[in-house]
């Protein structure tokens, strides 16, 4: 049965997941110390193993940014994803009761622009905004 629970998970299991996904894996004391710095973090469960997992990072109040959306190859178009942003948007309406005008963040993966969009996010630049940046 699919669950979805609020909680951190271990670094072996977060590089279990971005070692899946095909985005490799980090030193456990590097993962351990972004989870701890996190809002928000939502596991993904089948019975005990753990398929999928996103997180909100930020200050509760001003700005939100929505990060490592990820769902195991052998799960993925089953609208898990979608059941994961659902439950972190929720708690993005939370944070929207102390102030409204919050604005949550992401940044797309190439080619995943759709599956947010589907979400009611908007990419930029657009006509207000300019262009998302990072620096590497
Ligand atoms: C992106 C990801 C989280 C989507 O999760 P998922 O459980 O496979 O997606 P869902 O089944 O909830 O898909 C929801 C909708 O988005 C669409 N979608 C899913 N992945 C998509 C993709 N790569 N490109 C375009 N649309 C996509 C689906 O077609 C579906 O549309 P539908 O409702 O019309 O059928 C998952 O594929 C994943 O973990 N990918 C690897 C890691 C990654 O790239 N994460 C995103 C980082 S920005």
């Amino acid at each position: 049965m699919i669950k979805y629970i609020e909680k951190t998970p271990s670094a072996d299991e977060f590089n279990f997941l971005t070692d899946s996904v095909g985005w490799g894996k980090r030193e456990n004391s590097i993962v351990e110390t972004a989870l701890e710095n996190t809002l928000y973090s939502l596991c993904v469960y089948d019975d005990e193993k753990l398929i999928g997992y996103g997180r909100i990072i930020g200050d509760k109040t001003i700005f939100l940014y929505i990060q490592d959306i990820m769902v195991i190859p052998e799960y993925q178009n089953k609208h898990i994803g979608t059941g994961i942003m659902k439950n972190l948007l929720d708690k993005v309406n939370e944070y929207k009761k102390i102030n409204p005008a919050i604005r949550t963040y992401l940044g797309a993966s190439k080619g995943k622009e759709h599956f947010y969009e589907k979400l009611g996010f908007i990419s930029r630049p657009n006509d207000d905004l300019g262009s998302g940046m990072i620096l590497y």
